[in-house]
C-alpha cells in the first residue's frame, strides 16, 4: 500500500510534496510559500490550487512541447491516491525523471538580481551589457541567464559557457531555445490582456532519453508578471507575483536565513487576491487561441 497520508511525501520541497509511485511522481502544490528560499510558517490557503491550476493551463498552451504531465484529474490517479479529496486541482500525477540540475532562467527585463547585477558590474549574468539601462527596462532581446541547482539549497547563477562546459554544447543549445521560445510566445499571448512577463524559470528532466519539461511552468511563484498599464522604465513596477512578499522582506531588518519572519495578514491577503487575478487573466487570455 502506498503511503498517502498528506504528513507523509516521499520528499518534501519548499513548496511542493512529493509522493513516488513506481515510475511516476504525484506533486502536490500546497499551501506554503517561500523566499530566498526559505520557508514561511504561514500557509496562504487556496495558493497551491491556484498555482496548479495557472501551470495546467500553461502546459496545455504549450502541448506541442513534451512535458512531464500524465493526469491532473485526482479522481484518475492510482489506488488509493484517487480517494484522497485534498489533493483535489492542487495535484499532478506526472512522469518522474531525472531532473537537469539547473534553473533555465529568461529575462525580458532588467529586475531582481539580474539589475542589481547590472547596476553594479554593467553586466547581466557574466556578460557586458550597454551602459544606460534602468531598473525595468526592457532587454535588446530575451535573454538566458541559467543558475545551477546546489545540494545547499542556493541556487547559482553561472554562465552560459559554465552550463556549456557542463553539459555540452547540444544539450544546452536546446535548453537555451527551449526556454527562450517559451518566455517569448509566453509574453506575446499574456500581452493582449495587458500584462507582461518581466521573467520566468523553467525545469527540464530527462525521460526514456528525451528532454521534457518538468516541474511549474510560468506560474507566480516562478515567474514576475506586470501589468502594462502601470509599467515605467526607472521604476519596480507593482507586481501580480511573489515579488510582493520579497519586497516586503526588504523593508525588514532580516539576513534572509532561517527562521522565516513572521507573515503579517495584511500581506499573506494581497498575495492571494494577486493570484487569483493572475490565475483568471492568464486562463481568460491563453484559452482564446
Ligand atoms: N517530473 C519530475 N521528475 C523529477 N523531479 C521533479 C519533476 N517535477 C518536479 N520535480 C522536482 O520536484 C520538486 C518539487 O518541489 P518544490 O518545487 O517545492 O521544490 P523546491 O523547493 O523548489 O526545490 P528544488 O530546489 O529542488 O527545486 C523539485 O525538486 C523539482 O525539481
Ligand atoms: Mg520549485
Amino acid at each position: 500500500m502506498y503511503q498517502v497520508l498528506k504528513s507523509q511525501p516521499s520528499y518534501t520541497g519548499k513548496v511542493r510534496d512529493v509522493f513516488e509511485i513506481d515510475e511516476n511522481l504525484i506533486l502536490v502544490s500546497t499551501d506554503r510559500i517561500s523566499a530566498f528560499d526559505v520557508v514561511f510558517s504561514e500557509q496562504i490557503s487556496g495558493k497551491g490550487q491556484i498555482l496548479n491550476q495557472i501551470s495546467l493551463a500553461w502546459f496545455e498552451y504549450f502541448k506541442k512541447i513534451p512535458n512531464h504531465l500524465i493526469e491532473s484529474d485526482h479522481l484518475k490517479f492510482p489506488e488509493p491516491f484517487n480517494q484522497e479529496p485534498w489533493l483535489k486541482d492542487r495535484s499532478v500525477l506526472v512522469k518522474k525523471c531525472e531532473r537537469i540540475d539547473y534553473e533555465c532562467v529568461v529575462r525580458g527585463y532588467l529586475s531582481g538580481s539580474g539589475y542589481k547585477e547590472y547596476a553594479k558590474t554593467g553586466q547581466i549574468a557574466f556578460k557586458d551589457y550597454p551602459k544606460g539601462m534602468k531598473e525595468s527596462s526592457k532587454l535588446p532581446e530575451p535573454i538566458f541567464t541559467p543558475a545551477r541547482k546546489n545540494d545547499s539549497g542556493h541556487d547559482e547563477n553561472i554562465s552560459e559557457e559554465t552550463m556549456k562546459t557542463e553539459i555540452g554544447n547540444e544539450l544546452f543549445t536546446q535548453l537555451k531555445e527551449t526556454s527562450i521560445k517559451i518566455y517569448s510566445e509566453a509574453s506575446e499571448a499574456i500581452e493582449k490582456e495587458g500584462l507582461i512577463l518581466c521573467d520566468t524559470k523553467f525545469e527540464f528532466g530527462i525521460y526514456d532519453g528525451k528532454v521534457i519539461l518538468i516541474d511549474e511552468l510560468l506560474t507566480p511563484d516562478s515567474s514576475r508578471y506586470w501589468e502594462k498599464e502601470s509599467y515605467r522604465e526607472g521604476f519596480t513596477p507593482p507586481s501580480l507575483d511573489k515579488q510582493i512578499l520579497r519586497n516586503y522582506l526588504e523593508t525588514l531588518d532580516w539576513d534572509k536565513n532561517p527562521p522565516a519572519p513572521k507573515l503579517p495578514q495584511n500581506i499573506q491577503d494581497e498575495i492571494l487576491e494577486k493570484y487569483k487575478i493572475l490565475e483568471k487573466r492568464i486562463t481568460k487570455c491563453i484559452s482564446l487561441k
